[in-house]
């Protein structure tokens, strides 16, 4: 990530800040968040695998903003960075990791505090790229939060999530026990791929491509024969996947 005013004065880090991401500051200081800066850059090589040179770029969730960083360390020519759930909404996090980060890398991300249903592109207008990463099964109305998405994206939406089902060919959602997702009680809903691939095409999107995440070695996508079905150990959302759906 290239770091504007770059200074080998240590920087402040605040203290109170319980960050999410992990980012590499300039002089060589590290934050080190609960995403290790290892999963971000692999993750960002597939996310970001079209050039952005150019577009406009929105990301939804963005939390401590690595990815909008990103985006417009990538040549991106505005990037809106929203969240709600974690910035003000009843998420552990805060905004204060993306305000920090933006005013280090004098960053011209733009930013909205707007929950995913409320984004509106009669008043945002849309987005070339959307990035809508990590969020899909925080969501109580995956399917309502999906097409919100959508309507922002007038080209490339990419999703990262974690599909449940894997081994399901019908187009299928499972929803999960409190805490039963991560350990983590605001996971909800997790659809397969055929679901996912369902839900895009009826978006509008013309080509979609589910690819197994980076960080995920042992996802089912990786398999070339299709796999018996479903069994109880593999019937969970474990595998990360990025989906790239194009207008
Ligand atoms: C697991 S974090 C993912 C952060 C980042 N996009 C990434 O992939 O590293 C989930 C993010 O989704 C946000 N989120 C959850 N529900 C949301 C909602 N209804 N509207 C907007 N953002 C939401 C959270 O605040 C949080 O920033």
């Amino acid at each position: 990530m290239t770091i504007k005013n770059l200074s080998s004065v240590s920087l402040a880090v605040p203290e109170h800040i319980s960050w999410f991401h992990s980012f590499a500051l300039p002089g060589g200081q590290m934050i080190d968040g609960l995403k290790t800066l290892s999963t971000l850059r692999a993750e960002a090589d597939v996310v970001f695998a079209d050039d952005i040179t150019g577009k406009t770029v929105l990301d939804i969730g963005a939390w401590d903003g690595y990815f909008s960083f990103e985006a417009e360390n990538r040549g991106a020519a505005r990037v809106l960075a929203t969240d709600h759930f974690c910035w003000s909404g009843p998420g552990w996090g805060t905004r204060d990791g993306f305000d920090f980060m933006h005013g280090t890398l004098a960053s011209d991300v733009e930013s909205l505090d707007v929950d995913v249903l409320a984004l509106d592109p009669a008043t945002l207008g849309q987005f070339d790229v959307v990035l809508f990463l990590g969020v899909l099964y925080h969501v109580k109305d995956p399917y309502s939060c999906l097409e919100a998405a959508a309507r922002m994206c007038s080209g490339h939406l990419i999703i990262e999530t974690a599909p449940a089902l894997p081994r399901e060919t019908l187009p299928a959602m499972r929803l999960y026990k409190p805490g039963e997702l991560g350990g983590d009680p605001t996971n909800f809903w997790a659809p397969n791929v055929a679901a996912l691939q369902l839900m895009l095409k009826a978006f509008g999107f013309s080509k979609v491509e589910a690819l197994a995440s980076p960080v995920s070695p042992d996802n089912p996508l990786r398999h070339k024969t299709r796999l018996p079905l479903l069994t109880r150990v593999d019937n969970n959302a474990t595998h990360r996947t990025i989906v790239h759906a194009w207008r």
